[in-house]
This record gives C-alpha cells, structure tokens and sequence, in this order.
C-alpha cells in the first residue's frame, strides 16, 4: 500500500517540472551531442558560480567526485583520511577507491557532525586528509577542521553531497578551504539538487586541480587517445547536465521551502516526546533530511508506518560497523556518540512539493506515534 505521505515523491517532483524536463530533453536529443558536450560545460559553470567556487567539474556519481578530489590532491596508498563514522558508506568507499584508509571518528551529539577534537586526536603521520561530512544538509564545524588542516599539513576535502547551498558563518560549503581544499557533491535523485539519474561535481577553486580533474574523469586523457595519467570513466552526460541545468534554477527556492518545512516541523513537534537537531549558530543548513531522536526509534517507525508516514533511518548502522569496513577493525562501543544516535534517529517526509496538508497530517502522526511509545 503507497503510504498517505511517503518518504520521497518523485512523480510530484517531476510533474512540478515537467515542461522544463521536456524542453531540456528535446534540445539534447536535437543537438546529437550526447557525452562531454555544451550542456555539461553550461552546467559546471552555472553550478561553480551558484554555489561560490570558481570552476565545477562534473562527474558521474558523489562517490566519483570525493574519490577523484583525494586522487587530484594527492591522496593515494599508504595515506589516512580522517572522517565521520555517520555517513552513506559510499563516502568512505570512496577513500578505499583512491587507496587510501579511513579512519572514522566520533561526531559533535548536536549535529551528528564529526567532531573536530576527535578529528585532531585521530591525526598520525601518516594522515593526508580530512573529510567532513556536511550531514543532512548541516554545515560541519569547519573553522577548527581548516586550523587543524592548516597546521598538520593536510587536504580537506569536504562531502557536501547532502548540502547543496548550505552556508558556514555565512560562506558556502564545498569552498571553504578556498585553493587549498575541494568540495563534493551528488546529484543522487533525492538530493536538494537531483539528477533524474546519477551525477556528481567537484567544486574547485584552483584552475590546475579543475584541469586535473577533467583529466581524471575521462580516462586520464590529456586529448583524445592519449592517456596521461590513470584516469577513470565517470563522466556526466549531457542528458543528466540538461535535466540538472533545470534543476539549479530552482534550488534557492526548493531549499528555501526546505527550511521552511523544517522550522514548521520543529515548532510544532516541540513536547512531542520526539528531539530535533538544532540549527547551530555558525550554519544555515538547507534542511536535505528532516531528523529526530527517540530512545524507542524503531517503535515510533512502525507507528507512523501505521499511519501511513514513511520514514528513513539516515544511517542506522555506523560505518566503522559495516562488514565492507570490518579490516579496519571497528568493534562495538569505540565510538559511543554515532552507535547510541544510530540506534535513535528516525529521517521524516522533507521535500519542497510536500504540502501544508502532508506536512500537518506527519505532525500529527509523529505526536500521536510518540506517545503510544
Ligand atoms: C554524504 C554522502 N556522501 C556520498 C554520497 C555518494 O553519492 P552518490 O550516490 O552520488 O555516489 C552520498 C549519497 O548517496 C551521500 O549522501
């Protein structure tokens, strides 16, 4: 049975755009131009200037764009990048692909953010990098992660595949290292910018590294048939760079709504019996996911399934748990911050199409749900 709100709603979205995604569609299928052409190069500088880099590089999915951002700045085997235990495991695989370790560390209980004293006691000399995760759309505390970078020596390179847009003291992230430092980003369909498909972009504000990283995307080609360097296939197409360039249109407005949303849901769950996360004073977040702790989760998931509200758990197993991970020897209670919120955070509906109706019927639902637990 299709839930009364469910977690996402592409057919909402899609329909909302729909003559747009058709006229993007037409002019790509006319043109008959379909890998690396003018609608890609359209979108990495619409991106780049959108959201405050000087340059974007497309690529095929988020897990491409942190993998190759390690590779273009250094990172390699026998190197240690520190980051958040509290993430979709594809950041960490990422840092296996560019052969290099992670080292996951606790986070900051009031955002879920990797904790930056954590972060520097976790610093060997072997580590080259540090990646903050900017979760659920909520800006990592990045000014001691930059002073940390700074005085070891390191990169930084920042997984804002959840935060497109989203601000720290007023600077946008993904940039925030300026030359020195790299931003990712997904267009995974439910992001705050989605493709209708997979996508992915470096944010760069160097013009060598963005040189670099249009080299490694395609096959380490420096021109064509002449390989360079050990590149990899993950090039976006200029279907996904078209829908996209619709999309980026709309992004202020759709995470404007976002944050609506959320401000709605925190005011009226307030003494529900339900925790929200707190908009921290260094951050303006663009609300990607809509997050509360309860100490019975699983009991409030299956309430509100029964009341027809879907629900996520964004993550429910921490990565230094995951078996893909177990070499690096994660065990149980080393890092008791992300393994009691992974046992206590429930995703709800977020979504700019989400109606006043929906948005209501989800408030109810939550506070009748959490006093049945
Ligand atoms: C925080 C984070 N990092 C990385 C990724 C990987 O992005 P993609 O699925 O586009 O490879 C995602 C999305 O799945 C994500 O949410």
């Amino acid at each position: 049975m299709t839930p009364a709100v469910p977690f996402v709603d592409f057919k909402l979205h899609v329909a909302a755009l729909r003559a747009e995604l058709d006229a993007a569609v037409a002019r790509v299928l006319d043109s008959g131009w379909f890998i690396l052409g003018p609608e890609g190069q359209a979108f990495e500088r619409e991106l780049a200037e959108a959201l405050g880099a000087s340059d974007a590089v497309a690529v095929g999915n988020g897990t491409d764009a942190i993998h190759l951002a390690l590779r273009a700045s250094g990172v390699g085997p026998g190197d240690e990048v520190v980051t958040t235990s509290i993430s979709a495991a594809f950041s960490a695989l990422a840092i296996l692909q560019a052969g290099a370790r992670p080292v996951f560390v606790d986070v900051d209980p009031r955002t879920l953010n990797i904790d930056p004293a954590a972060a520097a006691r976790a610093v060997t000399s072997r580590t080259r990098a540090l990646l903050p995760v900017h979760l659920y759309g909520h800006p990592a505390d990045m000014d001691p992660l930059l002073a940390l970078a700074r005085e070891r020596g390191l990169v930084l390179v920042e997984d804002a595949c959840q935060a497109h847009g989203a601000l720290y003291r007023g600077r946008p992230v993904g940039t925030l290292a300026g030359a020195a430092g790299l931003g990712a980003l997904s267009f995974y369909p439910t992001k705050n910018l989605g493709a209708l498909g997979d996508g992915g972009a470096i944010l760069v504000n160097d013009p060598d590294t963005a040189a670099r990283l249009r080299q490694l995307r395609n096959g380490g080609q420096r021109d064509r048939y002449h390989h360079e360097s050990f590149g990899v296939n993950t090039r976006l197409d200029e279907l996904q760079a078209a829908l996209l360039r619709v999309g980026l249109r709309h992004l202020a407005a759709w995470n404007e709504r976002r944050r609506e949303l959320a401000a709605f849901y925190t005011r009226e769950l307030a003494g529900s019996g339900v925790e929200p996360f707190v908009e921290q004073e260094y951050a303006r977040s663009v609300a990607h996911l809509y997050v509360v702790r309860h100490p019975r989760r699983d009991a409030l998931a299956e309430a509100l399934a029964r009341r027809g509200i879907g629900t996520l758990i964004h993550f429910p197993l921490p990565l230094h748990l995951q078996p893909a991970f177990a070499s690096l020897g994660g065990r149980p209670g080393q890092l008791p911050v992300v393994e009691q919120a992974a046992r206590e955070i429930l995703s709800l509906p977020l979504y700019p199409e989400l109606t006043e109706n929906a948005a209501c019927r989800v408030v109810e639902a939550v506070r009748a749900a959490a006093r049945e637990c």
